[in-house]
């Protein structure tokens, strides 16, 4: 008798249901605005990483603090166990840190890191983001590259590039480093960058298209490069170039982007985008995906439990990469 009690408990650990299950988790995710297509792609990758264990509540800011501020609040009402938050302004993130302390629920930063001083208030608040300085460099990688293999690009031949550049939005870490680094990775190859201009496009392809236009009816032919801090800007971009018969007739313009979208890799295609920077929005969402339900378990955070390791306590940083196009290859290394 004891003997068959003991095959039954055995048979019952054996069995598939009897496997210890997980203990039920909600997790807020808080997304400053899903028009934005690479934060969008984020989502998505987020919800595709959820489990049945872990419920979702995901909410859209609307480019607005204090509609993501209300939800914030909505969030630590319920409570969630734990919250990842995209922040429409990344100086905003002090309050939401000093919400979630209070109520002891752990943060998780993305794509927009708040300023150091304010994420060490808190133990509990993390940050997953990319590594903009490194894709800048590769955006100037890419220029430089091209008009090594394309002298005609010196249009005027004076042995300099006369370029403009779209930036993403001011005091966003991404758009200040990809801006700098670009430009110092021209230099650092050897050509003379001359910037004719700059503007702001808040990351959007409609603006994109209208600073382009007016960079075309100010500076015409004069202008030998467009750098765009992400691709909706350079497409926008190139909407304007075609407009202005440029991608014709044999009438060229090399243009960088970063994120490697989907309609970005269609331009690279078509060859009217030069090349784009990986922002690995497969690696960011689940990144911040296992954090937020590691630290909504109470569970330790060890780097062998995570895709990429956390440094310094509290940042994970996923790194980009150059995206080309070769009709003979497709996509290497994506
Ligand atoms: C950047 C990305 C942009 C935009 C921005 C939003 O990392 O390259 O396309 O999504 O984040 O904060």
């Amino acid at each position: 008798m004891k003997r068959l009690i003991a095959i039954l408990l055995l048979l019952l650990l054996l069995a598939p249901g009897a496997m210890a299950q997980e203990k039920p988790i909600t997790i807020g995710v808080l997304i400053y605005n899903t028009a934005d297509t690479f934060m969008l792609s984020i989502a998505q990758e987020i919800r595709s990483q959820a489990d049945e264990s872990m419920t979702l509540l995901v909410r859209n800011g609307a480019n607005s603090q204090d509609v993501q501020m209300r939800q914030v609040e909505e969030m630590i009402a319920k409570p969630v166990d734990a919250l990842i938050v995209n922040p429409v302004d990344r100086t905003a993130a002090l309050f939401i840190i000093r919400l979630c302390q209070k109520a002891d629920i752990p943060v998780v930063f993305i794509n927009r890191e708040p300023l150091r001083e304010d994420m060490e208030l808190y133990d509990k608040a993390y940050y997953v983001g990319t590594q903009p300085r490194q894709q800048g460099q590769i955006c100037g990688e890419l220029v430089a590259e091209y008009f090594k293999n394309h002298p005609s690009a010196d249009k005027n031949g004076d042995g300099r590039v006369q370029y403009v550049l779209l930036k993403g939005e001011p005091g966003h870490q991404d758009a200040e480093e990809r801006t700098t680094y670009s430009v110092a990775a021209l230099e650092d190859a050897g050509l003379k960058p001359d910037k004719l201009a700059e503007e702001d496009g808040g990351w959007e392809k409609g603006r994109g298209q209208q600073i382009m236009a007016a960079f075309l009816s100010e500076y015409g032919d004069r202008i030998e490069a467009v750098i765009c801090n992400n691709d909706d800007m350079a497409l926008g971009a190139i909407d304007a170039l075609k407009a202005a018969g440029y991608f014709s007739g044999g009438r060229v313009m090399p243009v960088v982007g970063v994120d490697a979208t989907a309609p970005a890799r269609e331009a690279l295609k078509q060859g009217t985008l030069i090349g784009t920077v990986l922002n690995d929005a497969v690696g960011q969402g689940a990144a911040s995906l296992q954090l937020a339900r590691l630290l909504a378990r109470g569970e330790e955070i060890v780097n062998s439990a995570l895709r990429y390791p956390l440094q310094e306590n509290r940042f994970i940083w996923v790194p980009g990469q150059k995206v080309v196009y070769e009709a003979q290859k497709g996509f290497p290394g994506v």
